[in-house]
């Protein structure tokens, strides 16, 4: 199906064929969701031997008893297995709570009321901004709008964000104090950013705003579907360039052992660090070491949470491979859309032909099949060109996936089709 070349009377005919198998479909009641990545069941049994594995010994190898207040850095054993995930010193991490979500939450509200490393606040400005890779993470992009800072749209490319635009961006405005980045395996599109990406943000901190930080949330660190693919360290690049305090990077265990019940991690210059805590510690006394101590018991060492991880990517592997088959199937030799192929994380990206997105989603809700709301991907909700669609495979049983995909497929074909005929 090509829908460019197409004369009127044969998108008619394609227009009247959908329209029948909708009517189908809708027939059979659907209620399937392919919209937040969280993990599966199986996934998350993966992890239930956390479930009383300290039995009764809550002493951490270094004698703390975990039961008791303190440590807000969380502990050292903690802070390994976050240095090991982010491939970062130990001493570089702080172990804090159970969504790094929330820690990077702290972490702009930070450079915002007080400032980082003695910059200025951001609030203090005309008009702080972010930049923002887009397709990109709605979340993120909820901090900002909260917040009252301003956020820039970037585009992402198939090694990271358009690093031309980056630079132009920061070297026209000095009010832009951040960027976010999910630099493996990127929310939605899966992109790994590569070398000179990574070498050309830690050049960043040379000519922005001395207070701009790069948020760099590596939500998928070790979330490797076929293979282990390789992030270049932006740790050490940044120390290369002499711009250590420009970046602060996340992770957390959400997606490893029980999402919502795991482990944070904020890695990040002992200025920047310092900073953090100074905030933290007017609002808790303390992480919760009880989990940290249950975690560090449950993985040990770093290699049986790579094999922990082999076992995640057994049970994603086929749904990725599914969303895969179907969108090739459907659209390999057509006008229709393009995807992304994700080699890890959580999300398949697709992007209609312009301006179809949202009717897409909208028939497929009509026929039973829930999909990420349209111009999700985009701060504000807006996707100037309403095209991206963030497919997320992991949480349906394949049989299920399987049939949602078909839905999706059709709505994709029905909406390019009438969008051409003028009934959009
Ligand atoms: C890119 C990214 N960052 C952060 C999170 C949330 O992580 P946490 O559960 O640690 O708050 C998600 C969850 O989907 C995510 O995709």
């Amino acid at each position: 199906m090509r829908i460019d070349s197409a004369r009127s009377d044969q998108l008619q005919e394609w227009e009247s064929e959908l329209s029948a198998q909708y009517q189908r479909i809708c027939q059979h009641e659907l209620s399937l969701d392919l919209t937040r990545g969280k993990p599966s069941a199986d996934q998350l049994h993966l992890s239930d031997g956390l479930d009383g594995i300290l039995n009764g010994d809550y002493r951490a190898a270094d004698g703390t008893d975990t039961r008791n207040y303190g440590g807000l850095e969380g502990l050292q054993c903690a802070r390994e297995l976050g240095a090991d995930i982010l491939q970062v010193p130990t001493e570089e991490v702080m172990a804090a709570g159970n969504s790094s979500l929330t820690l990077m939450y702290h972490a702009v509200l930070t450079g915002y009321l007080f400032g980082f490393a003695g910059n200025t606040p951001w609030r203090e400005m005309k008009s702080p901004k972010f930049l923002c890779p887009v397709p990109g993470y709605d979340r993120h992009f909820s901090i900002c709008e909260q917040l009252g800072i301003g956020m820039v749209n970037v585009p992402m490319t198939a090694t990271g964000p358009d690093m031309d635009a980056v630079e132009e961006q920061i070297r026209g405005d000095s009010e832009i104090i951040g960027i976010w980045c999910v630099p493996k395996f990127s929310n939605p599109t899966g992109v790994t950013y590569d070398k000179e990406t990574v070498d050309r943000l830690a050049q960043l901190g040379q000519f922005a705003n001395p207070g701009f930080r790069i948020f760099w949330d590596n939500a998928y660190a070790i979330h490797d579907l076929e293979h282990q693919v390789n992030l270049p360290g932006i740790r050490e690049a940044t120390h290369e360039n002499d711009t250590g305090d420009s970046v602060l990077q996340f992770a957390s265990t959400s997606k490893v052992t029980h999402a919502g019940a795991g482990l944070a991690f904020v890695s990040a210059s002992e200025a920047n660090l310092a900073s953090l805590k100074k905030q933290m510690q007017a609002m808790t006394i303390g992480p919760d070491k009880v989990n940290q101590l249950r975690h560090s018991r449950f993985f040990g060492e770093f290699t049986l949470l790579r094999e922990h991880m082999q076992k995640h990517a057994q049970i994603l592997n086929p749904k990725f491979e599914c969303v895969q088959s179907q969108l090739e199937k459907a659209f390999a030799d057509t006008d229709l859309g393009t995807w992304e192929e994700p080699k890890g994380g959580y999300f398949v990206s697709f992007n209609t032909r312009p301006g179809c997105a949202a009717a897409v989603i909208q028939l497929a809700a009509d026929a039973g099949v829930k999909l990420t709301p349209a111009g999700a991907t985009f701060p504000y909700g807006k996707d100037p060109e309403d095209r991206n669609i963030r497919i997320a495979p992991s949480f349906p049983p394949l049989e299920e996936l399987d049939t949602a995909m078909s839905v999706f497929v059709l709505c994709v074909k029905l909406a390019s089709v009438r969008k051409q005929l003028g009934m959009l």
